[in-house]
This record gives C-alpha cells, structure tokens and sequence, in this order.
C-alpha cells in the first residue's frame, strides 16, 4: 500500500474536498474521472445514496455496481467480519498476484460479500459477490481516499448510452440529475476495467476490459483462464454471468453497423467504404433519389488509440445527429484490449455483422 496526502490549500484541493464531502454525505451521486471511463459515484454503505446512482442513470436495479476503493486496508476493512481472524488475510489468496501486477489499474475482482458487510445491498442487487477495483487515476484514488468511503460507481453515462471518456459525456447524459462532475480530462484507457472472478475454477474473465486475458493468463494462478462472458460471433453459448452483460449498451442514437471479416484479410477502410458505396463527401444514390453526407473518421493508429477514442466517436457521430453508422471491425484475437473494443461495438451494434 502507498500514502496519497490532498493539499488543501489550492482551489483544486479545496474542490476536490468538497467533491468527497459531497461523497460522504449528499444522496446525489458525484462524477469522477477514472483512468477507464468517468464514474457515478456513491458511498457505497449508504442505501440513499446507492439508490440515487440508479435513479440518475435510469439504470435496472438488477445489474450490481462495481465498488471502489483507494488502498488495500480499506478493502480489508469491508471483507472484515467480527468473526474473522486477525492473522489471516481477508483478500482471497488467488487475487494476491493479480492484485501486485495491476492494481492501481483497470481490473475488477469478484469477492465474497462478507456476513453483515456494511456494503448497502443495492450495490450487489442481491448477489453474494461484488466487484472491487482500485483505480489508478490520481484524482479517483485523491476523491476516494479524502471521502473515507468505499465508492460504489458505474459508469457516468445515461443508461444504454456509450460511456463517458471526458467530463462532457457525463455532463451532457446527466446535466439535471447530478451536482458535481470532477473533471480530469480525458480518459487514458477508454474502455471499462476488466472483471475477473478467481472464485471459480478456472478463473473467468467476466468482462474484457482495459486489461487483457493475455496478460492476465501470465500471472501464477491465472494460467487457465477462460472467457467467461458471451459474444455474439465468439463460439459457445454461456448466459452472461456478469449481469450487466445482458442489458442494451453502448448505443448511440443513430443505429450502428459493424463490418467484421472472418478472418485473414481484414479489409482497410477505404476498401470497405469502396464496397460500401461511400466513398465520396457527397453521395448520390440513384434508386433512392436522396443525396447524403459521409463523415470518415478514423479513431485511432493503433488498438490503445481506438479502445480510447472509441466512445467518443460514436458521442460526436450522435451530436452530427447523422441517420447511420457504420464501423469496420478491428481484429480481436489478439487476447488484448481489442476483445472490449469488439465486445462494445457488437453491444453497439443494431446490425449485428456482416462479413466479408
Ligand atoms: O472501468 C470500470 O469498471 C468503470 C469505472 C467507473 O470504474 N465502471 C463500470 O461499472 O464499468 P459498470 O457498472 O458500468 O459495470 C460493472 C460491470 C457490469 O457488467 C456488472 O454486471 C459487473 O460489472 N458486476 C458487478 N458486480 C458483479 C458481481 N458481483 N458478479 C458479476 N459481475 C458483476
Ligand atoms: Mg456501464
């Protein structure tokens, strides 16, 4: 564990006090920045205050909140019991190496919710698990850790709506709902934490997320890990066992096409604007009589860059209120970040696939 001291004496210090205040007392969720996507946050041992993160979302009360934590102490503290012993480590044993190697970071364990825990029941909906993470941004870890309080918090969008990566996501979903967004800019990895449950046997990743399962499969105790969620086009039917899995999500307004291929050759954009029609600024189509506009974006040289730009395409497309879009796949064998970029746009996706 490491030490974090706010100063308080800069207005940003002074903000960020009354952030965690809010945190600590107010049952209106606060928004924070996160090295993922912006979170909702609540004191997580608060009932009102859990409750009124589902209400700003319009989020099902059936789908559990992942609860954040500054330091490891803290996380002890909520797996603690009256009954427990002192001498033994309340963190399960198989999440000691994945905690060294990645936390402060985009990863979600799945716990045991302790008899009596303190944690509100609206954070789990009900389950006997939750999910903890400590994130790495400095802001999240500060707000955290001046509030005293376990955190429990979604992600800052409007339910069904993609994340939010910069304050003006969470401002323009949630402008009305909320009081306070801390605004660190934008975010770093762009794509939700990884949630992983080490409690089965083999360990399952959940959700793929800003941690890949490559990396995941080289930490001891992690070598069997399997892909516990269910995406279309990924083989295997298993029901989703993160809960949040099942919902509508990531969907702007305009419906979305996703172009993959099967495999091999992927085909450039240009390629795929070619076969598509669209490779002008402006497009005729004879049999419909309707001329119409084609943006051509590219979000990103590389996967980090398109797992970081992807929500906030898909937000500036909704803004240009354009009629579609249509997104070319990226090529996500690979066992890194771009299983949650493919595992978001197939969400996104209306049009489920079409390939080439
Ligand atoms: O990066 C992130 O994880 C962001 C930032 C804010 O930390 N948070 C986030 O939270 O994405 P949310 O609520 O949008 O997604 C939480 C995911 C859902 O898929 C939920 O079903 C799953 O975690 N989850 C939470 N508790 C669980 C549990 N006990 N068992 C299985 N899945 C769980
Ligand atoms: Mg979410």
């Amino acid at each position: 564990d490491w030490d974090l001291e706010l100063d308080t004496s800069t207005q940003d210090g002074k903000n960020l006090q009354l952030a965690a205040s809010h945190l600590k007392c107010s049952d209106i969720p606060v928004a924070f920045p996160t090295e993922t996507v912006y979170g909702l946050g609540a004191d997580a041992t608060r009932s009102a205050a859990v409750k009124g993160i589902y209400q700003a979302k319009q989020r099902p009360s059936d789908n559990p909140l992942i609860v954040h934590i500054a330091s490891l102490k803290q996380l002890r503290r909520l797996l603690s019991t009256s009954s427990s012993s002192p001498e033994v480590d309340p963190i399960p044993q198989v999440y000691h190496a994945l905690i060294q190697r990645f936390w402060p970071g985009p990863i979600t364990i799945i716990l045991p919710v302790p008899e009596n825990s303190e944690l509100a029941l609206e954070v789990t909906a009900g389950l006997r698990t939750f999910g903890a993470r400590m994130p790495r941004d400095l802001l999240a870890l500060a707000l955290i850790k001046t509030a005293d309080v376990p955190v429990a918090a979604p992600s800052a969008n409007a339910s069904t709506k993609p994340s939010p990566t910069a304050a003006e996501h969470v401002r323009y979903d949630l402008d009305g709902r909320i009081e306070l967004i801390v605004d660190g800019g934008p975010c770093d990895v762009g794509v939700e934490s990884t949630v992983v449950d080490g409690l089965s046997s083999p360990p399952a990743v959940l959700r793929p997320g800003g941690i890949g399962i490559d990396s995941i499969k080289t930490v001891p105790g992690w070598e069997n890990t399997v892909v516990g969620y269910h995406d279309i086009s990924l083989k295997g039917d298993a029901a989703p066992r993160a809960p949040g899995m099942k919902y509508r999500h990531y969907s702007p307004k305009a419906p979305v096409m996703l172009v993959e291929a099967t495999g091999g050759t992927q085909p450039s954009s240009s390629d795929l604007a070619r076969q598509l029609g669209l490779h002008a600024e402006e497009v005729q189509l004879e049999d419909v009589g309707r001329s119409f506009t084609v943006w051509d974006m590219c979000i990103g040289p590389d996967t980090a860059s398109v797992a970081r730009g992807l929500f906030s395409a898909l937000r500036e497309l909704d803004r240009k209120n354009v009629d579609a879009i249509v997104v070319e796949g990226i090529d996500d064998e690979e066992g890194d970040i771009a299983a949650a970029v493919m595992n978001r746009l197939r969400k996104a996706a209306e049009v489920k696939v079409v390939q080439l």
